[in-house]
């Protein structure tokens, strides 16, 4: 057993990983008032311990950042002393953890924001349907395009919130540029109609994640910051004209930064996986981390082929706290309770059984 490529130890930066079964980010909506990290999301993290890494659910670095109903941030002291709990506790179990940091551009509504203002994006383009918000759901609004003169002020935020993330005791950080939040509005064309330095070409469109990502490695150093990156995923209304172009140009310009690792949501049942991992595999030249739908067979494979030095677990983390032990043994997986993913209490959340328990 001990054999299985997913059990094999790898390095990241200076961080050794007993093995290469990673936490996916999970944003579970249970931070306290003024999105401060609560004792129950350290005993929630550190029961998650076993995790080759952590990667935490997505962390707001701004007010303008934030778009969902207690998601923690990172841009206040009491926050900061919240994170360092975590990383506390998380420690004193001999894990690893990076916190994923994003902004959700228009991902947000004028309830969630200061001063009742609109949600900014790359363009006045607002996401289609209803988003939930501290005050229930509500249809999205046509957010305010971003001037070229506020641009640089966005990436000082990531590199104010890689220093308090250092202040936290975090081992690194993950940017957020997955998923149709404000990095990747900017990536992609169907959100990006931009005529400015940010905006047309894919070097114009990518420019916003590279200057983040290199102000945030400019705070910790490269080599404690990992980018994710999810060029098939139409969720919040995304799409693009050409993944293979834009996403292998990012790949390409990331790998120039020596990062800790590039992160890509390529589910295993997405017909495009097959073309695009080998792509961003090419491109980017250091470890390489991917996500969507693994199991254990399918992890190793991954490994085994080439395509992937680590491979992130989302759901089967959520449920079973103990995941690696319970892929080794290649016991039976608890049953996920979708109903209590986004929101509430220890219910669904440090509840989980771990094997011996
Ligand atoms: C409850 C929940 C919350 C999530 N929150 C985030 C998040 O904060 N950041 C992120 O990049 N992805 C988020 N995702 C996506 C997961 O990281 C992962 O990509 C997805 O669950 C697919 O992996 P899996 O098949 O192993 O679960 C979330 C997924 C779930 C189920």
């Amino acid at each position: 057993m001990s054999q299985q490529p997913l059990f094999t130890p790898f390095t990241i930066g200076s961080l050794k990983l007993p093995q290469r079964i990673v936490m996916a980010p999970m944003t579970r909506n249970r931070a306290g008032p003024e999105q401060v990290p609560t004792p129950l999301m350290a005993e929630y993290y550190a029961q998650r311990a076993s995790a080759g890494l952590i990667i935490t659910e997505a962390t707001q670095a701004s007010l303008q950042g934030y778009g969902y109903p207690n998601t923690p941030g990172i841009h206040t002291d009491a926050q900061v002393e919240g994170w360092r709990r975590v990383t506390d506790a998380v420690h004193a179990r001999g894990g690893r953890i990076y916190v994923q940091m994003w902004h959700v551009g228009r991902i947000s509504h004028p309830v969630m924001q200061p001063g009742g203002a609109l949600p900014v994006a790359p363009s006045a383009i607002a996401a289609e349907g209803t988003l939930f918000t501290t005050e229930g759901p509500k249809a999205f609004v046509t957010p305010r395009a971003l001037e070229l003169a506020e641009i640089p002020g966005i990436v000082r935020e990531f590199a104010e919130g890689a220093r308090r993330a250092k202040e936290a005791g975090f081992d690194g950080v993950e940017v957020h540029g997955a998923n149709g939040y404000l990095l990747d509005q900017f990536l992609r064309d169907g959100s990006n109609h931009r005529t400015d330095a940010y905006g047309g070409t894919v070097e114009k469109r990518a420019r916003l994640l590279l200057e983040v990502t290199e102000a945030v490695a400019g705070v910790l150093g490269a080599d404690r910051v990992g980018v994710r990156l999810s060029p098939t995923n139409p969720f919040n209304s995304m799409s693009d004209s050409d993944p293979e172009k834009t996403f292998g140009y990012a790949a390409g310009e990331l790998s120039r930064l020596g990062l800790a690792f590039l992160h890509v949501m390529a589910p295993v049942a997405d017909p495009r996986t097959p073309t695009l991992l080998p792509l961003i595999r090419e491109r980017f030249r250091g470890p390489l981390m991917t996500n969507g739908g693994h199991t254990l067979q399918s992890a190793n494979a991954v490994i085994s082929d080439g395509l992937a030095d680590l491979v992130a677990f989302g759901v089967p983390f959520l449920a079973n706290p103990d995941l690696p032990e319970r892929l080794r043994q290649g016991a039976p997986l608890n049953t996920p309770d979708k109903a209590t993913f986004y929101g509430g209490d220890a219910r669904g959340y440090t509840d989980y059984p771990a094997l011996t328990a």
